[in-house]
């Protein structure tokens, strides 16, 4: 049995198992590894008779089951395990042979771990997999950063596996180092962005205009037929159907509202406040989980405080103006994430091509939008585009939406429904829009009290003045 697999797998989990089973599909041989036996049994169980899948939980069994350079893909839990796992590896594998970490893991991580495997003459590939389990099944979108010759042996593989749109695979080599995984945390936090907006949106829906789980069904699948249209609007329009099977009514009104978070979403926010890159919609996002797991002091509070009660809408208005405002939301969380993968690239050194990642997202992925064909051509026409606000295919689809924006957010002030998502996305707009912003004052008032001095409009260098005086 030596040397036959094609294709190697560590972590036999969901996501692992799925992966497995979907390179098998593909026509390729692929062996899985584990140290949990029944994780092993199950996948052997799954595989049926066929010799295209086979696992183990001996490394030395796996390495020596796999064809060189072998590429063996990681999907274990971000973090020390990835470590542990590559130590476990190591003293079995060829100069050569590719490691691919399929998981979230931190970004300088990525490029800590290349560096290390590098010296050792292994290749080393942070590749993002966004798609879910079963994204990882059917078909999920890969964003692969690492050695460019090396990406070669691993890319028959990535293209057969990952899902197609239009038949263009959904995957695409994006840079040297941590690029996989440093675009797959943009991507997370465009996603958190978006599913705050649609939540949001959904608590508007429901208060102001006093929409049944029916009516929201049926609003979010309108929304996903047209313009909208993208995995988070669907999974949402379908969540609203969900009966309770523990009890009555629908399951969406049972369901505790604290999100949780593994972090990719805050380590955005995090990297573009150390870029100096506005982000306000994503780290909103990560904000709102955060307030949303302080229940008990909100329950304390809301009693104390209470709220107004929203003044009457009509309903067919106020879901035209929802969907016009979220469109003209999600829009801006995009440019925000693609804002930010820009400024990384040079930071970084990743010679990132917006339009490939836009191309690459939309299919197979969580953020997957009718948006991001659009997005696509905008950086293809302009590969350079600093953001996409200022591409001029995007100026009619703002200045379309943005009323309804500027409508809902006022409302949603007035009336004690909060909609932070919607309203920075505006504030963001309106600012990067402001040739002149009153930040001036600022540096006034740096000047003033810390001597920071500042510069001037007409003027050439840098000023100080003595205030005080
Ligand atoms: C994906 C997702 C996935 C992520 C989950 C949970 O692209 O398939 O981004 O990688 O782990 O969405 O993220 P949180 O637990 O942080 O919400």
């Amino acid at each position: 049995m030596a040397n036959t697999y094609d294709f190697g797998l560590v972590g036999l989990g969901v996501m692992g198992r799925n992966f497995i089973l979907n390179v098998a599909d593909n026509g390729f041989t692929a062996f899985g590894n584990d140290l949990d036996e029944e994780k092993v049994s199950a996948l052997i169980e799954e595989g049926g008779d066929s010799a295209k899948v086979n696992a183990t939980s001996d490394v030395v069994t796996f390495v020596n089951g796999l064809s060189t350079p072998r590429k063996i893909m990681l999907l274990v839990p971000a973090g020390k395990v990835v470590d542990i796992v590559i130590e476990n590896l190591l003293p079995h594998l060829d100069k050569g042979d590719i490691i691919i970490d399929g998981g979230n893991s931190f970004f300088t991580d990525t490029d800590r771990r290349e560096a290390y495997l590098q010296e050792k003459g292994i290749n080393f590939f942070g590749a993002g997999v966004s798609g879910g389990a079963k994204g990882a099944r059917k078909g999920p979108s890969i964003m692969p950063g690492g050695s460019r010759d090396a990406y070669q042996h691993v890319k028959p593989i990535f293209e057969a596996v990952s899902a197609k749109y239009k038949g263009e695979p959904c995957v695409a080599y994006l840079g040297p180092k941590s690029a996989g995984n440093y675009v797959k945390m943009v991507h997370n936090g465009i996603e958190y962005g978006l599913m705050q907006l649609t939540s949001e949106i959904y608590d508007l829906l429901k208060k102001a205009g006093d929409l049944t789980n029916e009516e929201l069904h049926e609003t979010y699948a309108s929304w996903n037929a047209g313009r909208l249209q993208s995995f988070l609007v669907e999974i949402t329009s379908e969540i609203f159907e969900q009966k309770d099977d523990l009890g009555e009514g629908h399951l969406v009104d049972k369901i505790l509202d604290k999100a949780k978070q593994k972090g990719t979403g805050k380590w955005t926010s995090q990297n573009a406040m150390d870029l100096g890159i506005p982000v306000p919609t994503i780290d909103v996002a990560v904000s709102m989980r955060e307030i949303s797991a302080l229940k008990e002091e909100r329950v304390k509070a809301d009693a104390l405080y209470g709220r107004p009660t929203p003044e009457p809408v009509v309903k067919k208005t106020l879901i035209n103006k929802t969907e016009s405002a979220l469109y003209f939301a999600f829009i801006i969380t995009y440019a925000q994430g693609m804002h930010q993968l820009a400024d990384a690239s040079k930071e970084y050194g990743y010679k990132l091509e917006l339009g490939e990642i836009a191309k690459i997202w939309r299919a197979g992925c969580i953020i997957r939008a009718a948006l991001l064909a659009d997005i696509t051509e905008a950086f293809k026409a302009e590969p350079q585009l600093q953001n996409l606000l200022l591409s001029s295919s995007f100026v009619d689809k703002v200045q379309e939406t943005i009323g309804a924006a500027r409508e809902l957010v006022a409302y949603g002030a007035t009336n004690g429904i909060p909609l932070p998502g919607l309203s920075n996305a505006l504030t963001y707009f309106d600012a990067y829009t402001s040739s002149r912003l009153p930040l001036n004052l600022i540096q006034a008032q740096r000047d003033y009290f810390g001597s920071h001095t500042y510069e001037r409009l007409d003027k050439e260098g840098v000023f100080h003045t003595e205030w005080e005086d």
